[in-house]
């Protein structure tokens, strides 16, 4: 098991790229199971959860090559149904594939989802099962494997009870070789769901309405291959930029797109942290003084939950009190107690709201990674602490955020990877 070693407070500084959006290209894979022709993928991460993706590709029986960021993914011929477990319980993407496969050979099965502790209990697919059989699907659950069939999908009217990114992107996509019309409602409105509904338009698709509640999709017979280039990763950039914030660093964020977190630097202007923008960069200032600010996560265009833990960080080093409202998930609040033994004024109020006074000093110790997004905070929160911490579990980081250590080494960091 990898670990990092961290020694803080050194001056960060400089330039970092951001790399292609994770939940984009988590995406984007198993939705070139819908063609029988070839997709180039540019701009694709070079991570744990997108090497999980392909090797599902491959051991569903198609092709995946991967060179510096660019992939070729061809799925002619299936060889199996049936998604491999070992896989799935690697990665709640996993469910993604079932869609396409299901609406390319009318049967597929997969054991229940795996990934990120962060849900209630295994993090549910409720939506995914009623939507799926909305469209016509049969369901039957046997030996840990659901079990899917439809002759063909036909399109219909699906309301979703609780707004989910990959529910409206799994039903979206599956829609678009349904016969007929399928209307989704109170869909997620993510950019990382207009960028698939575009690509897969260019390739034949006739889906309206991605980014807003209601999508509206009208089947066609078949999706052509095609080249699809991942956005950048918006989660990676409020993260580095709160940490050039936390850091008191000047730090210029490139391959962005600042639009994509205007809700966070609208906080920032609150807070009286500094920054420029560009149409595709961001250049975080050190800043005097940083207010705190209380958030409330909330799906798209509102606070993501995947910046809730960095922000949390930043929090202890705003002057003032700020409460943590997080939303969407039963345990994301839980590494806050790490941050406590590291010296934060952290309050936990109820699983789903702390209090954080700051600006109190962090000091380094022994942390482990829950999740990716925690895991991440832990390394940010190290990187401001005085003194050294060390940090197991780096798969869980390592899953979404590409080469990091590496990376925080070029803008100053004294960080270490250790196996
Ligand atoms: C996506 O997860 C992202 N993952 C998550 O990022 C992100 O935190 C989340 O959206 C919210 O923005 C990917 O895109 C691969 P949801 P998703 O379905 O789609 C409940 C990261 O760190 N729900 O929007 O799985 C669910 O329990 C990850 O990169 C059901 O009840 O999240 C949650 O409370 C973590 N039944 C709420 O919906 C279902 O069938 C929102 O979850 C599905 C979800």
């Amino acid at each position: 098991m990898g670990k990092f070693i961290i020694n803080g407070q050194k001056p960060l500084g400089g330039q970092i790229r951001v790399g292609g959006a994770k939940n984009a290209a988590l995406k984007i894979i198993p939705a070139s199971l819908l063609s029988e022709q070839a997709i180039t993928i540019d701009n694709l991460p070079d991570i744990e959860d997108t090497k999980r993706c392909l090797e599902i590709v491959e051991a569903l029986g198609g092709t995946a090559s991967y060179r510096e960021g660019q992939c070729q993914i061809e799925t002619k011929t299936l060889a199996t149904t049936r998604i491999p477990a070992d896989l799935a319980n690697k990665l709640r993407a996993s469910i993604m594939f079932v869609g396409p496969i299901l609406a390319r050979t009318g049967q597929v099965s997969f054991p229940h989802p795996g990934g990120c502790v962060i849900g209630a209990g295994t993090r549910p697919i409720d939506l995914f099962l009623e939507g799926f059989q909305a469209l016509g699907a049969k369901i039957n659950f046997a030996n840990g494997y659901y079990e899917l069939t439809a002759k063909k999908l036909t399109g219909a009217e699906y309301f979703f009870t609780t707004v989910s990114v990959t529910g409206t992107e799994a039903l979206m996509m599956t829609a678009t070789l349904a016969n007929g019309r399928t209307t989704l409602k109170n869909c997620a409105m993510e950019p990382e769901i207009v960028a698939l509904a575009d690509y897969l338009n260019n390739q034949g698709a006739k889906i309206e309405g991605a980014g807003t509640p209601i999508i509206t999709i009208d089947g066609v017979d078949k999706i052509n291959g095609g080249a699809f280039t991942v956005i950048p990763d918006r989660i990676e950039t409020g993260t580095f930029a709160m940490l050039a914030a936390a850091s008191q660093s000047e730090l210029l964020i490139t391959d962005c797109c600042p639009e994509h977190i205007e809700i966070l630097l609208n906080i920032f202007r609150k807070q009286g942290v500094n920054f420029e923008q560009g149409e595709n960069w961001l250049k975080m200032l050190p800043s005097k003084k940083i207010e705190a600010y209380s958030i409330k996560t909330h799906e798209y265009p509102g606070f993501p939950t995947d910046l809730q833990s960095p922000y949390t960080v930043l929090m202890t080093q705003a002057h003032g009190s700020s409460i943590i409202h997080e939303t969407i998930y039963d345990r994301r609040l839980l590494f806050t107690d790490m941050l406590t033994q590291m010296g934060a004024n952290i309050i936990m109020c109820d699983p789903h709201r702390v209090v954080v006074n700051g600006p109190t000093p962090l000091h380094g110790r022994k942390l482990t990674s829950p999740d990716l997004r925690a895991g991440i905070a832990m390394v940010m929160a190290a990187l401001i602490a005085q003194g050294k911490t060390e940090i197991d579990n780096i798969y869980q980081i390592e899953r979404g955020y590409e080469n990091i250590a590496e990376r925080l080494k070029l803008i100053g960091a004294d960080i270490e990877r250790v196996e």
